[in-house]
Order: C-alpha cells, then sequence, then structure tokens
C-alpha cells in the first residue's frame, strides 16, 4: 500500500515529544466516559471468539488494556515509538509494536476486529480510504471495526498539544461523510455513538462496522 503521507515523520517527532504529558495528564482514560467504556465493552463482546484483534494508534494503550481485562485477545500498534515505551511499560501483560496505519501490510481475513481509537484524524483525506479499505480486508466474516474520532468540518493546524509543541492537522470529518467512506470498504455500518462537545473537547463519534459473509 503506497500511502505514506508526506507529515509521518513530523506527526511521529509530534506524538513522541507529547507522549509523557499524554501519559501524565491521564489523556485516554476511558474510564472516566462510560458512554466510551460501553461501546467498548459491545465491541470486547462482538469480537469474542473471531480472531485477535489490533488496536492501531494505541498510543501508551488504555484502551487496549482494557479490552485485554475483558478477555480480548488485542496487541497495539502506534507510530511514536515513545508512546508504545509507555504503553510497554504501563501493561506489560500486552503486546506492542511501533508501526505506521499506512503500512501494516495486514493479511486477508486474519484479525476478528481493528480498532482506531482516534488515532486516524492526522491521515489526509485522500490516504485515509485506503487506510480503512486494509482494515476491512483484514477482518474475517462477521469480524468488527470500530472508530472513533474528532466531529466537524475542514482542518485545524496544531502547533500546542497536550503542553509541548508540535506540528500536524487535525482532519475534522462529519459522521455522515466517515460512514460513507466505511461503507465504500463494503462493510456494514452497525452502530454510530455521537458524543457532543465538552468543555474544550471537540464533538467525537464512534462508528461500529461488520464485514459481511
Ligand atoms: C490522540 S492519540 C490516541 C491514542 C490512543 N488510541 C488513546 O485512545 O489513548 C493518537 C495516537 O495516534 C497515533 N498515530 C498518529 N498517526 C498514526 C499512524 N499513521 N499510524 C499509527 N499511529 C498513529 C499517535 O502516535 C498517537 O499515539
Amino acid at each position: 500500500m503506497n500511502t505514506v503521507p508526506a507529515d509521518l515523520d513530523v506527526i511521529r517527532d509530534s506524538y513522541d515529544r507529547a507522549a509523557d504529558n499524554y501519559v501524565e495528564m491521564g489523556v485516554g482514560d476511558i474510564r472516566k466516559h462510560p458512554w466510551l467504556c460501553a461501546a467498548l465493552n459491545v465491541f470486547a463482546e462482538a469480537v469474542g471468539g473471531r480472531g485477535p484483534v489490533l488496536d492501531v494508534g494505541c498510543g501508551p494503550g488504555t484502551v487496549t488494556a482494557y479490552l485485554a481485562e475483558r478477555g480480548v485477545d488485542v496487541s497495539g500498534v502506534d507510530l511514536s515509538p515513545r508512546m508504545i515505551e509507555h504503553a510497554r511499560r504501563l501493561h506489560p501483560e500486552c503486546t506492542f509494536s511501533v508501526g505506521s496505519s499506512t503500512d501494516l501490510e495486514l493479511a486477508e481475513a486474519s484479525f476478528g476486529g481493528v480498532l482506531g481509537w482516534w488515532s486516524l484524524f492526522n491521515l489526509p483525506r485522500d490516504v485515509l480510504p485506503r487506510v480503512l479499505s486494509s482494515f476491512a480486508k483484514a477482518l474475517v466474516p462477521q469480524g468488527q471495526l470500530m472508530i472513533g474520532t474528532h466531529v466537524g468540518d475542514g482542518d485545524v493546524r496544531r502547533t500546542e498539544a497536550y503542553g509541548v509543541p508540535v506540528h500536524w492537522t487535525t482532519h475534522l470529518w462529519q459522521p455522515e461523510q466517515l460512514a460513507a467512506l466505511v461503507e465504500q470498504t463494503g462493510l456494514r455500518i452497525t452502530a454510530e455513538l455521537r458524543l457532543p462537545a465538552k468543555g474544550e473537547i471537540r464533538p467525537g463519534v464512534v462508528l461500529v462496522a461488520q464485514r459481511e459473509g
């Protein structure tokens, strides 16, 4: 898949710089968000017995570990080596590796589930469809894709995040646009959870889709 974004190195460096504060600040602690926990609980049940699950863009592994605690055979992969150092330290019971969603070379029909949990919004708009397509092909029949991301219109240039200088673009998506992209991969959308803006946190959406067959 020749889909490497031009700014991948800059994004990796930015998340490497942000990783310590991300962990320190408890960002991504889903236990503070009961509706997100509910979605992950259902996902954990839905992938049960279907095969391994890959948490793509796992960051420090909070969600990976949450799924593992629920009996899911899950591993995590992230672009940022520093995020993966934290994930391995914090969750030694799970397996983590460094890699980009754009070049994972996932074998066809090899996963019961794939998760992209607030980790796909840096992908350029012309790259995301090919990444989603690679996820869809990697699912077994009845396999589950779950993605969560920021909702909105347009692109936001970030120069600061989690208290450190960063250089990345957050590509915002409307739920309908994102659902259409997912359906173009051949998956069927089975659920959608919308989260309103809260303080400085943007609105979000979680989409779940299933491979037919
Ligand atoms: C906002 S954090 C979310 C992390 C984690 N999913 C969580 O919920 O805590 C975004 C993560 O996506 C990762 N990321 C960004 N671009 C990526 C890519 N092309 N491939 C893999 N991971 C990527 C970053 O390194 C970062 O860890």
